[in-house]
């Protein structure tokens, strides 16, 4: 019987590996440009066409050289035109919609208890095609700690606006400030403000901010955001959305060496029967279930999770790699132990303060401003150092590295809050966002079937810094609306309401209406999961390109900051023979000394891996 098996089995690997085989070898040169230096054939598995996977997928396959897989759960959602239209009626219909995987989140212990929905993109594009499509820079403070403070070498200010600038084609808005210096201009993703109609933010609030302390900026995309600014949005001239699907891809669509399968959930990376030298796992390609349901495999020389936030430790624990406790009793045998895949889950809180315009203003526009401010700013003497004492408590899970990072970013007047001002047909809404939180949750697993959603604590609230901070920026945003020049255009405060007016109030609504700010990151960072390379610590050949890798939150929205790491993971990559993948950074073995064909390399694995799994069906 056993024989027989193996036999049938055998022959299924041929045929698959040949047909992988194929596809690599008919990739006509004129559909991309670009070769390696090395000319190696290398194969790319893709797992999850979002945001930065379309990115990564787009530039790695303007090499002739490499083939490029992309897998990705949700349909195209090419025909839907909510992705498309960026006004409010029709973004506000994509939340709940089957192109939302509409997680819900544990229980707010810090936070009334409440359960929140957390929407993410499960669609072509992933959350770039339902988000709210603000294309912020960082600051350069934020993005300098990734080298400084978490060894991500090479990861910093210079080189990730570079990569930013690579993603941006920015076009400038007649009479609105910007500085063209400090954006792209070649970029797949089209870059504009909108022209503001009515006088709500000229007249009214930018005058209040101004008024208040705070400032005004020409353009926050220089590495110091601090100011109010009409922010751009990632959108065509047009006012069409302009995402990582119909930007990063469709354009190459054509290409015969770039591959998307959509419907196709990852269920588990597959392993190499026998590790490599060093001792690291050696990915061989990936299971999943593809359109039809079948459960399939397709063979690569590299495994790239992009999966997201939640995706990527989900995908790395159900193969495998995490923590023990969460793995044995799932099932689930431990090949690299990890405990830090899905912790340091972060997000970023917001408070609410709502006016109700004035009868006489009917239209507030669809601009929206951002005003960024330092705790300096938003705080008064007294404060700070109130502020001051509280940050130097850690709550549970905020690792010493991320904690002493936050102190320094704190002392030194980084942005740490973020007021974005919301205008809706009649009301004038100003959401803070607290840029820096402290408070640290995790994502986990509970199942073993890949399309059961995560379990997470989003943790929001849980270090009283974070709270504090909160409540005086809801007491700021109240100021801002009661000064004199905001005064014609509000009739009356309608959140948190006029009987809110201490300290402990303001901290009580915060709890009650805490909000998302749905930019969640983490859980597979520079310098616990990954490291400078992107490399999963204890693998050969897996890497992680999402907002999984960021360590801190930046004082951004993030889209703009997961495309540059698309493209700045593509450089890498590109940079990198495949003999390097036997020599991670987390050894000092110099590489082996011939070089391998990656056909012949694929071959070898793959064939392991089948062999592999008929023992392991034959022993179980
Ligand atoms: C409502 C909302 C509003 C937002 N507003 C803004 C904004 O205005 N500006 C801004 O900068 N940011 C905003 N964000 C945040 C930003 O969009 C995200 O942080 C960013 O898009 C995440 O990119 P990513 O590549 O990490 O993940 P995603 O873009 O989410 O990509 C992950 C992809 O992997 C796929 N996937 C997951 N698991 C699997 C699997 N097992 N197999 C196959 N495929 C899988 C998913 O379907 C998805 O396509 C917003 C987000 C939301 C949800
Ligand atoms: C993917 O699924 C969607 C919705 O279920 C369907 O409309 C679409 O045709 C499918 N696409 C492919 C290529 O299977
Ligand atoms: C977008 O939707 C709005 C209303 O929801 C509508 O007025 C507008 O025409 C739409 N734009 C496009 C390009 O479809
Ligand atoms: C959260 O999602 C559920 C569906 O799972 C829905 O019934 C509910 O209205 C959503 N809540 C909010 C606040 O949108
Ligand atoms: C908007 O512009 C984009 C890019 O040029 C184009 O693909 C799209 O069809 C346009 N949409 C509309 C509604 O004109
Ligand atoms: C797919 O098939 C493999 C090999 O038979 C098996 O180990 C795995 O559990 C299957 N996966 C799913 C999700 O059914
Ligand atoms: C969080 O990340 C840090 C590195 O920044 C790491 O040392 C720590 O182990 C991680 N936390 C957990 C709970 O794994
Ligand atoms: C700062 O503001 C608080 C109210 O939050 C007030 O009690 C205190 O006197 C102020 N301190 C200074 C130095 O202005
Ligand atoms: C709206 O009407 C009020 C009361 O008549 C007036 O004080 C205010 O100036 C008006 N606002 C604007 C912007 O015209
Ligand atoms: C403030 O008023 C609102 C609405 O009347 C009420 O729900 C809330 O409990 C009040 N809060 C306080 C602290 O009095
Ligand atoms: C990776 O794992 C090795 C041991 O396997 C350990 O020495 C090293 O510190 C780890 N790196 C990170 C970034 O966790």
């Amino acid at each position: 019987m056993a024989p027989k098996i193996r036999h049938i089995l055998f022959s299924a690997s041929i045929l698959l590996l040949s047909s992988c085989v194929t596809l690599t070898a008919g990739v006509p040169a004129s559909d991309a440009t670009g070769s390696s230096p090395s000319g190696e054939k290398i194969t790319y598995v893709v797992v999850g066409g979002g945001t930065a996977g379309l990115a990564v997928a787009a530039r790695l396959s303007e090499n002739v050289d490499n083939l490029v897989i992309v897998i990705e759960a949700g349909a195209d959602g090419f025909d839907n035109a909510n992705i498309k239209n960026l006004t409010g009626p029709s973004i506000q219909a994509l939340p709940g919609s089957s192109v939302d995987y509409n997680y819900h989140s544990m229980p707010l212990k810090f936070a009334a208890n409440q359960v929140v929905n957390m929407t993410r993109g499960k669609v072509l594009g992933g959350s770039s095609a339902v988000n709210g499509a603000l294309f912020t820079h960082p600051s350069k403070t934020d993005l300098d700690t990734w080298e400084s403070d978490f060894g991500a070498t090479g990861w910093n200010w210079n080189s990730l606006s570079a990569a930013i600038d690579s993603a941006e084609n920015f076009t400038p808005t007649a009479r609105l400030a910007s500085t063209t210096s400090f954006h792209g201009s070649n970029g797949p993703i089209f870059v504009t403000q909108r022209t503001p109609t009515g006088d709500v933010w000229t007249k009214g609030v930018i005058p209040a901010v101004v008024a208040s302390g705070g400032k005004e900026s020409n353009d926050q995309s220089g590495g110091d955001p601090t100011g109010i600014w009409y922010s751009p949005k990632a959108m065509f001239p047009n006012s069409t959305r302009s995402y990582s699907a119909n930007s990063y891809y469709l354009p190459n669509a054509g290409r015969a060496n770039l591959q998307v399968h959509v419907n196709s959930t990852v269920s588990r990376i597959v392993w190499a029967q026998d590790k490599s030298k060093n001792g690291q796992m050696v990915a061989t390609g990936v299971e999943y279930l593809d359109a039809s349901g079948q459960n399939t495999t397709v063979s690569g020389d590299r495994v790239i999770l992009s999966a997201g936030a939640f995706g990527t430790p989900q995908v790395l624990e159900l193969s495998g790699v995490g923590n023990p406790d969460i793995l044995n009793p799932l099932g689930i045998s431990t090949v690299v132990n990890l405990p830090a895949v899905g912790e340091n889950l972060s997000e970023q809180p917001t408070s609410r303060y709502i006016a109700a315009l004035a009868p006489n203003i009917s239209n507030a526009g669809v601009q929206l401003t951002l005003n960024f401010e330092s705790a300096r700013t938003l705080l008064n003497s007294t404060e700070w150092d109130k502020a001051h004492e509280l940050i130097q408590t850690a709550p549970p899970g905020l690792s010493d590295t991320a904690h002493k990072a936050l102190i320094r970013m704190f002392e030194g007047d980084a942005p740490l809050i973020e007021f974005m001002g919301f205008p809706n047909p009649a009301n004038l809404v100003f959401l803070p966002i607290l840029l820096h939180p402290m408070s640290r949750g995790s994502s986990h697993i509970v199942s073993t079937d890949a399309k059961q959603a995560p379990q997470f604590d989003l943790a929001l609230l849980e270090s009283p810094f974070d709270l504090y901070i909160l409540a005086k920026a809801t007491e700021r945003a109240r100021r801002f609306a009661t000064q004199d020049t905001v005064k014609p255009f509000v009739a009356a405060e309608l959140a948190p309401g006029l009987n809110i007016t201490t300290q402990e109030q303001f901290e009580q609504f915060v709890k009650n209406s805490v909000g998302l700010s749905y930019h969640p990151l983490g859980t597979a960072a520079f310098g616990s999961v990954v490291d400078k390379d992107l490399r999963v610590n204890g693998t050969a050949n897996v890497f992680v390109v999402d907002a999984s890798i960021i360590p801190l939150q930046p004082a951004a929205h993030p889209s703009a900051l997961i495309y540059g790491i698309g493209e700045q993971a593509a450089k890498v990559l590109k940079a990198s023979p495949l003999s390097q993948d036997a020599d991670t950074a987390n050894t000092n073995n110099p590489p082996p000394s011939a070089g391998r064909h990656s056909h012949s390399r694929n071959f070898a694995l793959f064939l392991g891996t089948f062999v592999f799994g008929i023992v392991s069906t034959i022993i179980w």
